[in-house]
């Protein structure tokens, strides 16, 4: 009994762990549904893609999502915790505000900005 459970346990992780943002290719629902999330919700500030024909509309315009996700400190983790925190008062003139999304905007936005680090 004892074994069965944890037997299962070990399957339910890995299946977990599996399914996390590490595991998304670039063409993913997951990678696909951020990028067009962060499109509409970050775009006014970032350049989401590369191919983004318009520049964003706000100033000041912040870092382009290129350029973010070569940063080192950009971790998967990092980024959750930025995303999900209160981090309105960022930059000058508090120009980011908080972007108040919830767990499974996190996740899309998360695996799509993953997905653009160079060599993956
Ligand atoms: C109103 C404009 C605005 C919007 C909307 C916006 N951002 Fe930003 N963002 C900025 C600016 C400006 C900076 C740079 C702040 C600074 O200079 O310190 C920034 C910085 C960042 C950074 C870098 C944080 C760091 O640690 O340096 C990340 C990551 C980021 N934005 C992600 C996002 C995502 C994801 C979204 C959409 C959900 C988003 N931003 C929406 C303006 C915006």
């Amino acid at each position: 009994m004892m074994l069965r459970q944890s037997a299962l346990l070990t399957l339910m992780l890995s299946v977990a762990f599996v399914s996390g943002a590490q595991g998304q290719t670039p063409n993913s629902d997951l990678v696909v549904a951020g990028r067009s999330f962060a499109q509409r919700v970050c775009g006014a500030c970032h350049v989401v893609t590369p191919q983004s024909k318009a520049l964003p509309l706000l100033s000041p315009p912040g870092p382009s999502f290129a350029a973010l996700a070569q940063r080192p400190l950009l971790t998967e983790q990092a980024l959750r915790e930025f995303l999900a925190s209160n981090h309105g008062t960022m930059g000058p003139h508090e120009a980011m505000p908080n972007p108040r999304l919830v767990d499974y905007q996190i996740d899309e936005i998360v695996a799509f900005m993953m997905s653009l680090k160079v060599g993956k």
